[in-house]
């Protein structure tokens, strides 16, 4: 019954929360996105976790999709011994960037006072479980190796199975439980999307591309001479 619960029930809760709370903001509470900017207040730790976290994660999550997109494909990439172990290394330093940035982020907050104040309650929840998250992939990439490889035959299956609404949980009820833990972390960060500061994924900056950059006036009167 636990198991069907967290297999089943979370996975689809996250999901239909993140797509119906997620839109209903992006259509009709849209100025609420703009969470409070700390950069003014305190910038040149926040370049040096936001850029690390952000190549480490973003590139650890394409391969996560690329492999569930493309499970045959992917199983001829890492067919070839050298190109597993590559990806493999690969993974474990980007998680570690990751980590480290993460880590900046953190304490930044924690010891800037000025960012600190500006922090709320749901991004601490966030800036946490996203911690948590990559700690946990760490581990398993380390502890449970060639997760390249058994993704394939676990984790996709499983999240197929979900999404042709056919759920079939048996594929990740035997896994370990911090390989578990680390399913479940992937949900949990979907659902925490529509929530937290994290809907600034809807907003891909693309539109930077073309738009003005912004420039900041101060507005202040020029003192009599
Ligand atoms: C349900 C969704 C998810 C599934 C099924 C999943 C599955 C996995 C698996 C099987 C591994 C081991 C890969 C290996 O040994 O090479 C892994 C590693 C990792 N995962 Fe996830 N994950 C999910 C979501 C996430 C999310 C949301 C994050 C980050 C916020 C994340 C971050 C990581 C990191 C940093 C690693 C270690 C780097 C690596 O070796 O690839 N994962 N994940």
């Amino acid at each position: 019954m636990l198991n069907i619960v967290l297999f089943i029930v979370f996975p689809y809760v996250s999901v239909i929360l993140a797509v119906v709370v997620g839109s209903y903001r992006y259509f009709f509470d849209r100025f609420t996105y703009s969470s409070q900017s700390s950069q003014f207040l305190e910038n040149r730790k926040l370049f040096y976790g936001s850029v690390p976290w952000h190549y480490g994660v973003i590139l650890v999550l394409t391969a996560h999709v690329l492999a569930l997109l493309f499970p045959a494909e992917w199983g001829i990439l890492i067919g070839v011994p050298i190109r597993l172990y590559i990806l493999e290394v690969t993974g474990y330093i980007l998680a570690a960037i990751a980590i480290l940035g993460m880590t900046m982020l953190i304490v930044r907050r924690l010891t800037a006072i000025r960012a600190r104040v500006v922090t709320s309650r749901m991004d601490w929840v966030l800036l946490a479980v996203l911690l948590a998250q990559v700690v946990l992939g760490l581990w398993v990439a380390l502890f449970y190796r060639w997760g390249a490889d058994w993704y394939l035959h676990t984790a996709v299956p499983w999240i197929l199975s979900l999404v042709t609404l056919n759920p079939q949980i048996q594929y990740v009820t035997v896994l370990p439980v911090v390989v578990q833990l680390h399913l479940l972390g992937g949900f949990l960060v979907i659902a925490l999307f529509p929530f937290t500061r994290l809907v600034h994924l809807m907003t891909f900056p693309i539109t930077y591309l073309w738009r003005p950059y912004q420039v900041v006036v101060w507005n202040r009167r020029a003192r009599k001479p």
